[in-house]
């Protein structure tokens, strides 16, 4: 499989300000190094707890946020040259057209659409901005891409307002491949939705991606749904990606002490008995200010004094299994011993 993009050393800091003249006094570390890989005809999921920087990371690649440091870079599938688009400016990405070859469907579909336009225009504006279509043109286009996400004619000069949440999300994934896109960041795409229709939607993200050769980036909280729909899996915490796995290899080898974590909270489903939960120790440590080492440390059960002095890197396994932990060779023992899973 080739690559599409690589994340190399990816750094997003928001700036704090404070005082009279609102001064930057402190930044906020949302991403600080990432490093990953994105093959090309991949959904690879990113999962992490809340503030963890997975939303941040989907913004920087399509770059709705400029990125404050590393490389983002872009292997276009039009056979050009591989373009480092971290800090590009948007002139170049517009010249390029690499906007419309990246793309992003939002949580929530009541915010992400303007409530204020029709159908035919939320679907039209990325279309006028990339290409130079004729009206006539545009029409036939802005059709064929309703019929793609399972709505008609009828629902052309409608206001979103007058759709339910699943429908709502049809358009919203219908503006994103108006301009032929090759990678689509899906955040949290069926969050919002009611349970009835979310497989409903994740069925037409799946027939999309095949047909339409898409490779994702599916941003979510719910494991159980990235086991359905990602063939790899991206850990993320607290700014960093802590490990990387085929999705099976992870659910059933994983190598980081909090992808352990966060695996133990999933219900079994034939039972509806949790297995051995691994409680972690107080709150997610604030971005502005880190841990040093080990960012995990201070939550980490199997914590050493080499995690709170040195920072671990992503070490690579033989099968691509990629881990970020000192104990990264032990660990599948200790969380045995100490967990019984
Ligand atoms: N525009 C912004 N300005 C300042 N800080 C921000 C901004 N956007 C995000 N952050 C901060 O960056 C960190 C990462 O946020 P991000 O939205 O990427 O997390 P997330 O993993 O998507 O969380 P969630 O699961 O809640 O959506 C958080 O601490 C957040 O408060
Ligand atoms: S490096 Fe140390 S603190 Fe960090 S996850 Fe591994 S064992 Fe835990
Ligand atoms: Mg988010």
């Amino acid at each position: 499989m080739s690559t599409l993009l690589q994340l190399r050393g990816l750094q997003k800091h928001y700036p704090v300000r404070g005082g009279v003249f609102r001064h930057q006094v402190a930044s906020v570390k949302a991403l600080d190094g990432i490093d990953l890989d994105i093959h090309r005809g991949e959904c690879l999921g990113l999962v992490g707890e809340s503030g963890c920087g997975k939303t941040t990371t989907g913004k920087a690649i399509i770059r709705l946020h400029r990125p404050t440091g590393g490389k983002i870079i872009y292997h276009r599938g039009n056979g050009g040259a591989p373009v480092d688009i971290a800090g590009l400016p948007a002139s170049a990405l517009k010249r390029e057209r690499i906007r419309g070859r990246l793309q992003m469907v939002f949580q929530d579909p009541t915010t992400s659409l303007n409530p204020r336009m029709l159908v035919k225009n939320i679907i039209a504006e990325p279309l006028r901005e990339q290409s130079s279509m004729g009206s006539r043109e545009l029409e036939t286009r802005i059709l064929e891409l309703l019929s793609m996400v399972g709505l008609t004619k009828d629902h052309y000069l409608r206001y979103p307002h007058e759709f339910s949440g699943g429908q709502r999300q049809r358009i919203a994934v219908a503006r994103a491949i108006a301009t032929h896109p090759e990678f689509l960041v899906l955040d949290e795409p069926t969050s919002a939705l009611d349970v009835s229709v979310q497989a409903q939607i994740l069925n037409l993200l799946h027939t999309l991606r095949e047909k339409l050769e898409l490779t994702y980036l599916f941003v979510t909280h719910h494991l159980l749904v990235v086991k359905y729909i990602s063939n790899r899996l991206a850990v993320m915490y607290l700014g960093k990606v802590v490990e990387i796995a085929s999705t099976a290899v992870l659910f059933n080898r994983a190598r980081h002490p909090y992808t352990h974590a966060l695996l133990s909270g999933i219900p079994i489903p034939d039972t509806g008995r949790r297995s051995r939960r691994i409680l972690l120790q107080g709150d997610v440590p604030s971005p502005l200010n880190p841990p040093t080492g080990c960012r995990f440390h201070t939550r980490c059960p199997f914590v050493i004094d080499r995690c709170r002095a040195e920072e671990p890197v992503l070490k690579t396994f033989s099968d691509g299994h990629r881990v970020a932990c000192h104990r990264r060779d032990e660990m599948e023992r200790l969380v045995r011993d100490r967990f019984g899973r």
